[in-house]
């Protein structure tokens, strides 16, 4: 039984001419007690907001979908259990993806948001993983990711504030989320698809470009974007920003060794840790515990788990216990808060973290899908 996974995957690596090798530190040894904790909180994901008719999430919206069906196979590739292995055929993403890798098909699903198209490569990408990791077919999760990464990298234009891609197809903004998305799906598929240009010169102007766009501000935090001017717009530092450029440098510096990628890629983690926090514990402005106070909207609701994931992501990437080591203690910390404070009734995790829920804290499948980013984060680089 254990031979035909890997004849299978073998045979596929051939024929498609991929797929990477997990760093030593993905297959590292996983804290089993948070593992469990992580897979209760998935199975009530997918009980009380999953809708196996419509493949989507009740409440939900596509790129926060495409978050929760990467974070369910990045659970099973931990945990090594198929229990959610029928969902991405199931799912509203998988079906399309099963039916074309055609870009006018794809360009209909991805509607003008360049963003959400990128978030939907990295969920494609996971899915992948898992399948050849469990002898599936994976071809049409990697012709469609194939398909929509060549949809972000075509709104790549020099024109407006010497290059980055748009933030959508009406041409009107450059933001952080969508170049530091570009930076990181480019950089994994360097890695992954080692012959296949364009993907690590994409990734090496990527950053070059972010490096001197100025969307990093003097604190080390990543602004939402630039101004029509070309400058820092100033807007909300959202934390998956600083979590997304991070597992973006990451990737970048798996495929180049430029360990000064690590250096930059800390300077923003550090920041987050220090700045964007509450009691030590990760908090987005919109965070109130209380009733009455700000409220996350339904996209925010989701940036926390995000920086998690791509903390996660950084670490399988940099492949250094020392870098570790260095933020094991607060991994943990957030694992604790999600568990103690986020956690509510019948294993369902609501947006706030920093402190007990006192009326504030809401419950959807984007704050569900966060816990359950934080979780699995955790059991593999929290202490345990
Ligand atoms: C390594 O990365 C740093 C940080 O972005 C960059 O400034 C430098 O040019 C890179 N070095 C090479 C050789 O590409």
């Amino acid at each position: 039984m254990h031979l035909l996974p890997t004849v299978l995957s073998a045979l596929w690596l051939v024929s498609a001419a991929n797929a990477a090798e997990p760093t030593p530190l993905e297959k590292r040894a996983q804290c089993a007690s948070t593992l469990s904790i992580a897979q209760g909180l998935a199975q009530e994901l997918q009980n009380k907001y999953f809708s196996a008719s419509s493949g989507m999430y009740n409440g939900g919206s596509l790129w926060t979908d495409a978050n929760a069906m990467e974070d369910l196979h990045n659970l099973m590739l931990a945990t090594g259990t198929n229990e959610f292995s029928a969902v991405a055929d199931e799912s509203w993403i998988g079906r399309n993806a099963l039916q074309s890798s055609d870009t006018g098909f794809w360009n209909g699903i991805v509607n003008g948001a360049i963003d959400d198209a990128a978030w939907i490569v990295l969920a494609l990408w996971k899915i992948a993983d898992y399948k050849i990791n469990r002898g599936l077919n994976a071809t049409p999760y990697l012709n469609s990711a194939l398909t929509v990464y060549n949809i972000v990298a075509a709104q790549w234009d020099p024109s407006t504030c010497g290059g980055g891609v748009w933030w959508s197809t009406a041409h009107t903004y450059k933001n952080a989320i969508t170049n530091q998305l570009f930076l990181l799906t480019s950089a994994v598929g360097a890695i992954n698809f080692p012959n296949q240009a364009p993907f690590l010169a994409n990734a090496l102007k990527s950053w070059a470009w972010m490096e001197g766009s100025g969307m990093r501000n003097s604190q080390g935090l990543w602004n939402d974007g630039l101004t029509d001017a070309c400058t820092n717009n100033g807007q909300t530092t959202w934390t998956y920003n600083q979590g997304v450029i991070a597992s973006g440098l990451g990737a970048l510096y798996a495929v180049t060794g430029n360990s000064s990628l690590l250096t930059q890629a800390e300077i923003t983690l550090d920041a987050t840790i220090n700045l964007l926090t509450t009691n030590d514990i990760l908090r987005e402005s919109c965070d109130d515990a209380a009733s009455g106070g700000p409220v996350c909207n339904q996209d925010q609701q989701i940036f926390k788990g995000l920086w998690m994931k791509h903390l996660q992501y950084y670490l399988d990437r940099a492949n250094d216990a020392s870098r570790v080591a260095k933020y094991a203690p607060f991994i943990g910390s957030q694992s604790s808060a999600v568990f103690h404070f986020g956690t509510g009734a019948g294993d369902d995790v609501g947006s706030v973290w920093y402190a007990p829920n006192a009326g504030g804290s809401i419950f959807t499948p984007k704050t569900s899908t966060s816990g359950l980013e934080a979780q699995v984060c955790a059991a593999k680089y929290g202490p345990c």
